[in-house]
């Protein structure tokens, strides 16, 4: 290879990034703010599952306090695993933090694939799963879920080869919300490829495969503190790891991936945990609400959910024509129009007040 001053070093760049797909990122609040001419503290940010109390306020407190930032943060994140070990019901060798969820997908990724290597996604899902398969070298499988969004285990099986390493399911599953029951994780764990279950949800809906772990060679377990805890600002995500995999991560993670700043607001959050728990029965009435008043308005259809949005399709009207309508309101949400989501809406659980003014705009939105 020689080096070309015309094109610079585009020619030395992996020729397999050529094509990648950029994550599609969140629009920031002042972008949302200028676009519609709301305030940015009048939003009503339904887009992004994020948590509308926002985080403990034990963790501004402790921010607030801190006098050490010029420091730089322990590698091995060490006063957070007790604390996580207390709260996950796992041996803390099994725990690695992360900036977020999404850095051990990509961790994850890392420990198993060489290039060319397989990667199973059931869609529709999560779109970190093939950004950080492409990211990693490896050729992302997608394998359709069924009518209800149910895994569809046979077509899983089918799909694996020798080249196959590792299968994502997201459970609760973004953006349909729907959990995957037991005996198809265990189904998926028996062929021997490694099993990621996101549980990013998990605080809504009371289902986990965490205590399986230490039991299985080949199931890995991912949680987030952005959505319950709401810390999506700060990054801060732990994987539950079989204790080899978990060692091998650490090794090779950024020394620094966890802030001092996600450190102190995870220590804290578990610190405050009855205060998060009465916020995630608060966000679980309020998703129940919300789906009632939607079914009982009959614009949008809910589909049942274990987390802390809801997917809908569209009775009367148009997706696209309604996410624009709430856009000139200030209200914010997904809309999605991919073969599998055809015209579909997906709205996070805010507080009531939220609820309120959405059903409120769908009705007027219908009116003209
Ligand atoms: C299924 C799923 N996994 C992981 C994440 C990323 O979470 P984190 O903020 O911890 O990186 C999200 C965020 O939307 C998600 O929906």
């Amino acid at each position: 290879m020689t080096y070309d001053p015309i094109r610079g070093a585009e020619n030395l760049i992996r020729g397999d990034l050529a094509g990648i797909e950029p994550y599609e990122p969140i629009v920031p609040l002042e972008t949302l703010s200028e676009r519609s001419g709301v305030p940015v503290e009048k939003l009503i940010k339904l887009d992004g599952n994020e948590n509308p109390y926002g985080c403990s306020p034990r963790v501004r407190r402790a921010l607030a306090d801190y006098s050490f930032y010029h420091i730089y943060p322990d590698p091995l994140h060490s006063e957070l695993q007790e604390p996580l070990e207390g709260y996950v019901g796992v041996g803390q060798k099994h725990i690695v933090v992360g900036s977020g969820s999404d850095e051990l997908i990509d961790l994850v990724l890392r420990v198993f694939l060489e290039p060319g290597d397989k990667v199973i996604n059931c869609v529709p899902t999560f779109g970190m799963y093939p950004f950080s398969t492409a990211v990693c070298g490896g050729k992302t499988v997608t394998v359709p879920r069924d009518d209800a969004y149910e895994v569809d285990v046979a077509a899983v099986k089918s799909a694996i080869d020798e080249r196959t390493k590792v299968i994502f399911i997201a459970s609760p599953n973004n953006p349909t919300g729907n959990a995957t029951l037991p005996n198809v994780i265990l189904e998926l764990v028996d062929t021997g490829v490694v099993v990621v279950v996101d549980e990013a949800y998990y605080e809504f809906s009371g289902r986990t495969f965490a205590p399986l772990v230490p039991a299985y060679p080949n199931l890995i377990v991912l949680r987030s503190f952005s959505k319950w805890a709401g810390l999506g600002g700060l990054r801060a995500g732990y994987g539950i790891l079989p204790f080899n995999i978990a060692e091998l991560v650490r090794r090779i993670k950024m020394p620094y991936n966890v802030n001092i700043a996600a450190m102190i607001a995870v220590r804290e959050s578990l610190a405050d945990i009855d205060y998060l728990r009465d916020r995630v029965k608060a966000i679980i009435a309020e998703r129940e609400r919300l789906s009632a008043m939607l079914k009982e308005q009959g614009v949008l259809l809910p589909l049942p959910s274990e987390a802390n949005f809801i997917l809908c399709r569209v009775a009367r009207g148009d997706a696209r024509e309604i996410k624009q309508g709430l856009d000139k309101k200030g209200i914010f949400i997904r809309y999605f129009d991919t073969p599998l989501l055809r015209n579909m809406l997906r709205i996070s659980v805010g507080k009531p007040e939220h609820t309120d003014a959405l059903v409120e705009a769908l009705a007027k939105l219908e009116g003209g």
